[in-house]
């Protein structure tokens, strides 16, 4: 299958997560390309899409619900998955669900299409991605910095893509057989279709 991976990221973690979403589906025989959204051209030979976003506060960065705008029709048509990257796991626990709650925020943002599957990935939270009052908000919560990607939750989760698109394929490959074996019963026994 041909696959697009398209992203929004601000400060390059995304990217990174995508890249690799990517790697692991061409591993599983797909042709994939991975593109930020703002060079993602046509739809039209793509056969499922996953979006990836930064979560900057409590929201996708505007340029992937402009790409969900601009494309609603081509991606409501085809199978799709979205993640999110956020910083939940640089947050103390009792604050980290508040930042959980985002996801429902997130899907909200969709309107009516409805992704097969959407996940939340903590990313890299750096002092100098934020302002200063930022900063002491952080300090004050107990957060923290760092690399938060967790890489085999990633892989695990590309995974469950590949198995749930060679599924649709198997099931597509079988109906295909099928509606062959039904063509040739018409032909052989000379009924109309
Ligand atoms: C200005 C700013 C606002 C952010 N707001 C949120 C937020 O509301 N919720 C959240 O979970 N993470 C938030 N983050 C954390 C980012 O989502 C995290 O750093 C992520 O890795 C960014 O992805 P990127 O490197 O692809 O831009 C924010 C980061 C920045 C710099």
């Amino acid at each position: 299958m041909r696959i697009l991976v398209v992203y929004a990221s601000a400060d390059g973690s995304t990217a990174e997560i995508a890249r690799r979403i990517a790697q692991r589906l061409r591993e599983r025989g797909h042709e994939v390309s991975d593109q930020p959204v703002g060079s993602a051209g046509s739809l039209h030979d793509i056969d499922a899409i996953v979006l990836g976003n930064a979560v900057h506060d409590r929201q996708w960065l505007d340029e992937a619900t402009n790409f969900v705008n601009a494309n609603r029709q081509a991606v409501s048509s085809r199978p799709f998955w979205t993640f999110s990257v956020g910083m939940p796991d640089a947050l103390p626990k009792a604050v980290r669900k508040i930042a959980r709650t985002e996801e429902d925020a997130i899907i909200n943002q969709l309107g009516d299409l409805r992704p097969r599957g959407h996940q939340l990935f903590s990313g890299v939270v750096k002092p100098s991605q934020f302002p200063l009052a930022s900063r002491i908000f952080l300090h004050l919560v107990g957060g923290r910095y760092g690399d938060f990607r967790d890489w085999p939750a990633i892989d695990a989760w590309a995974l469950e893509i590949a198995d749930q698109l060679d599924g649709a394929a198997t099931i597509s490959d079988a109906a295909k057989t099928r509606l062959a074996k039904q063509d040739n019963d018409r032909e052989s026994t000379g009924s109309a279709p």
